[in-house]
């Protein structure tokens, strides 16, 4: 395995806001469970993203720290796993599946039509931060498709013209598009 290095050490220290002392819990009894602290990186970054929202560079250097990993090993799993948020993410996120069913089922109209009732194009936020719209491959529904999760929601057969409703509906719920 890999060992982070001095200089890496002193880089990191430079820019780290430290992890919470709840986060340190939670990871140090996760790391409890595997034999090398790599393979509990995928649950380590889901529990600063469960506190902080999304994963920072600070965080991850942090986290990276915490573990004895490399940064760089662990910010490639982070960039690998799409539901690791590198960037701020809005209260409401939405997911349409774009894996090959719902591609095949209309995921391009169902994401445009996302898109243009949001007005945030793929990998976006609305600028009052409620709403972020990313794809993401299969969800695990392809004999429902197309499908949407919604924060932890999953919307089956979708039609477009439901879209609208969906989207007011969670507005209602949590502001308005335009704040
Ligand atoms: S391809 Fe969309 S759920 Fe599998």
């Amino acid at each position: 395995m890999t060992k982070i290095t001095q200089t890496e050490a002193s880089d990191t220290l430079e820019l780290i806001a430290p992890l919470t002392e709840q986060e340190r819990h939670e990871i140090d009894h996760l790391l409890k469970h595997y034999p090398v602290a790599a393979g509990a990186s995928i649950d380590a970054l889901k529990i600063i993203q469960k506190h902080q929202g999304w994963v920072s560079d600070s965080a991850l250097k942090a986290l990276a720290l915490h573990m004895k990993l490399p940064v760089a090993d662990l910010e490639s799993v982070a960039t690998f796993y799409n539901q690791i948020f590198r960037k701020p993410v809005g209260k409401v996120r939405i997911h349409p599946c774009n894996g090959i069913s719902c591609m095949l089922m209309g995921y391009r109209k169902v994401q445009q039509q996302l898109s243009q009732k949001l007005t945030i194009g793929e990998g976006e936020t609305t600028e009052n931060n409620i709403f972020t719209l990313i794809s993401h491959p299969c969800l695990g529904a392809c004999d429902k498709a197309p499908v949407i999760r919604i924060n932890d929601t999953l919307h089956e057969y979708v039609n477009v013209d439901e879209i609208d409703t969906i989207i007011s509906n969670l507005s209602e719920a949590h502001g308005n598009i335009d704040g």
